[in-house]
């Protein structure tokens, strides 16, 4: 019911020729009430202007349900409700207006204010996740394709990668937020002839009417065409923003839940926090695994606000409504605390260099037999030889590995071999996996500096703020 209220002091607004009394309001716009009654001028008294003033904080949601149950109209419930309390502004109220008007309208506030609490949260994300990454751009690390050992990487590039969708994330719900617009004054199919008949067929005061509005609501853009509703388009951009942003928190807290599995990186655990009631030794990545749960419900939203607007018939069909209550409420309030928990994460995560590096040297040896074999053919040796040297004891060390459960001992091989003598001064340079990292620290620098931290500047003033609300 709050967003009607919401809606209800705009149409007070609107209809305001004069008033001295300064509003508790949720816009931007100053209002210059001597403007607005040059401007509109409707015939409407300064008495029904004060009592409907006196009323924008005082509703009675008991007598509205009542006659809620009876008109089976949630506007008009309050329509009649402001009008008993407002007995001499009674005749004016909603003039030529309709439910969309208030519902439509408060929606896009209340849209564009909700995308301003989630941005904010999502750049604090940001911030600290490049903050990690830039600690550990150059710790080497096992990199995977097919989740099967690959060439290293290094923790702060794969961290880079994750935060490199946030932005693309935030650019996204960004350009959502800018490109809401206010659906004004339209009425019943969105011709707004119902206010062409109030402005006496002045259509000139009618498009003045509805800029206004959507000055007075902040926004400097409206849809200029509308059916009924606003296009439910609207909806499904920012809900598929929302929803995108759900795939990405899920991607990354999926690889945070995997790299916790091989226990190279963990999640924030508090020294009193129970992993298991069952298995006291436990130390489940929970917060990850609950981002997951509640991104997966973000990413399924999609789905609804699309359908929702395919089944749009001409001006307006009503099946949106009962939907899109659920749908968009639940995008940002899923949103949020998903982008709470993450934040959280962020804030804690902890790695462990000896088992990334224990891990390292179990594949490492594989990966650097190319460039033992460019060593020893420095030295004077035969590529093929070397070739069929290397690939017969590799394949003894798997076996060792895979076979005997033993560890890679290919690098012991190799020194018992009297063939690689030549070059075994050099073995320790050419097993440096920091030599295996290619330029993922100058990556990760230069991906800051150029992506990261402009994004980061926009949003300076509120970045302090959230970080507090996240402890
Ligand atoms: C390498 O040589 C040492 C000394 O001869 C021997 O103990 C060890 O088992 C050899 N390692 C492998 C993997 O063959």
């Amino acid at each position: 019911m709050w967003h009607i209220m919401g809606a209800f002091k705009l149409i007070i607004k609107v209809k305001i020729k004069k008033s001295t009394r300064k509003h508790k309001i949720i816009y931007n716009t100053p209002v210059n009430h001597d403007q607005m009654n040059v401007e509109l001028g409707l015939d409407i008294t300064d008495e029904q202007i004060s009592e409907l003033e006196s009323a924008i904080h005082d509703i009675d949601f008991k007598s509205a349900a009542e006659h809620e149950k009876m008109v089976r109209h949630d506007v008009m419930a309050h329509v009649h409700t402001l009008a008993e309390r407002c007995p001499k502004a009674a005749p004016i109220i909603h003039l030529g207006a309709t439910s969309c008007y208030v519902g439509d309208n408060t929606d896009l506030i209340v849209l564009r204010h909700g995308l301003d609490l989630l941005l904010p949260r999502l750049a604090a994300i940001i911030s600290q996740l490049s903050q990690f990454a830039n600690e550990y751009k150059s710790l080497p690390m096992l990199g995977f394709t097919h989740l099967q050992p690959a060439q290293l990487t290094t923790v702060g590039k794969r961290a880079s990668l994750w935060l490199s969708d946030l932005l693309m994330d935030e650019r996204a719900l960004s350009r959502a937020r800018e490109d809401l617009r206010f659906r004004g004054v339209k009425g019943t199919t969105g011709t707004q002839a119902s206010f062409l008949q109030l402005f006496k067929g002045d259509g000139e005061k009618v498009r003045a009417l509805d800029k206004r509005v959507a000055e007075l609501a902040g926004f400097d853009k409206r849809y200029i065409v509308t059916g009924q509703t606003y296009s439910r388009k609207v909806d499904l951009e920012v809900i598929a923003a929302l929803s995108g942003l759900g795939a990405t928190v899920h991607k990354m807290c999926s690889d945070i839940r995997l790299l916790a599995s091989r226990k190279e990186l963990e999640e924030p655990f508090e020294a009193s926090q129970i992993g298991s009631s069952a298995m006291p030794y436990k130390r489940n990545p929970m917060r990850s695994e609950r981002c997951c749960a509640l991104a997966r419900h973000l990413i399924t939203l999609h789905a609804n606000a699309a359908n929702t607007h395919a089944v749009q018939w001409l001006e307006r069909t009503l099946d949106d409504s009962a939907n899109r209550r659920i749908t968009l409420a639940e995008g940002f309030l899923t949103a949020d605390a998903t982008l709470l928990t993450l934040l959280n994460i962020c804030q804690g995560l902890v790695v462990y260099p000896k088992v990334i590096a224990r891990h390292i040297a179990q594949e490492l040896p594989f990966m650097a037999t190319e460039n033992i074999i460019m060593a020893v053919v420095q030295a004077g040796g035969d590529r093929q030889v070397c070739h069929e040297k290397i690939r017969v004891l590799s394949h003894e060390a798997g076996a060792q590995v895979k076979q005997h459960g033993k560890d890679n001992d290919l690098i012991e091989r190799v020194k018992n071999d009297s063939y690689f003598a030549p070059i075994l001064s050099q073995l320790d340079k050419i097993l440096d996996a920091s030599t295996f990292i290619g330029r993922a620290p100058e990556q990760v620098t230069e991906f800051i500096e150029e992506e990261v931290n402009p994004v980061l500047n926009k949003y300076k003033q509120s970045l302090a703020e959230v970080l507090n609300l996240s402890h």
